[in-house]
């Protein structure tokens, strides 16, 4: 058996929604992330390991897993926050599919930000001038507090209620759709509303606010999807808030 001095013990879901955990021996490093446990792993004692990461520095959203029962990015989450007594359980995300391994399928997810619809809609043309968006004006803030999401699926991993209600938009489609109905360009805005109202949409949410516990990007979906239920109950002719 390894030091434990010297060695994490490492668990990790081998297979698909059926399979087990394989444990592993990993050296411990200085400033090591959960993602370079995992990378080493692949690298020197199993190559068969699935996973999924590309920018290592907290910008891309790939690289979210469940480590020791809590969904976290783990390109920034480093060992000594989260190992417990040396050991460290590292399974693929809850709420989705998992493919193979640490890999899960997202396509539900992203599905979910189209159903919420999430695109921006402009109505200017390429020969209008530039719109022009004050800054410090409420809409703008309230846009600013959410544009930030990296799409990692964290909240959505988290949230109770997906797990429930599997039709549920979640809180990463509902924060995107929060972003675009304080946009003032856009001018899908009542459209949008209806999209995520309802008990696939806000209505289902419960508040108790996993999501924004537990977001990487300190993002708060639980405040948005109260705006978007103020702006339900308000109907379309309700101003922005
Ligand atoms: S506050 Fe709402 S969206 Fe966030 S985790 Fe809870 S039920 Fe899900
Ligand atoms: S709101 Fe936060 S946790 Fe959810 S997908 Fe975006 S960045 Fe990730
Ligand atoms: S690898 Fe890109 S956010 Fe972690």
């Amino acid at each position: 058996m390894a030091d434990k001095n010297s060695s994490l013990r490492v668990s990790i879901w081998r297979g698909k929604d059926q399979g087990r955990f394989a444990s592993y021996d990993v050296p411990k490093l200085e400033s090591q992330t959960v993602l370079d446990v995992v990378s080493y792993v692949q690298r020197q004692l199993d190559p068969s390991l699935s996973y999924r990461y590309a920018c290592r520095v907290g910008m891309c959203g790939s690289c979210a897993m469940t480590v020791n029962g809590v969904a976290r990015w783990t390109c920034r989450t480093h060992v000594a926050k989260v190992a417990r007594d040396g050991a460290l359980e590292i399974a693929p995300l809850s709420n989705l599919p998992v493919i193979k391994d640490l890999v899960t399928d997202m396509r539900e997810f992203f599905d979910k930000w189209a159903r919420a619809m999430g695109r921006f809609q402009g109505g200017r043309t390429r020969s209008d001038a530039f719109a022009r968006v004050d800054p410090a004006s409420r809409e703008r803030r309230a846009a600013d507090a959410g544009i930030e999401c990296i799409g990692c699926g964290v909240c959505y991993a988290s949230c109770d209620v997906v797990g429930w209600r599997p039709e549920f938009l979640g809180p990463a489609a509902l924060n995107r759709a929060w972003t675009l109905v304080n946009d003032v360009r856009d001018v899908q805005r009542d459209e949008r509303v209806r999209a995520t109202s309802g008990d696939r949409g806000c209505h289902a949410c419960h508040t108790q606010g996993s999501c924004t516990l537990r977001c990487p990007k300190s993002i708060a979906p639980t405040a948005g999807i109260a705006g978007l239920k103020r702006l339900a109950l308000g109907g379309s002719s309700v101003g922005r808030r």
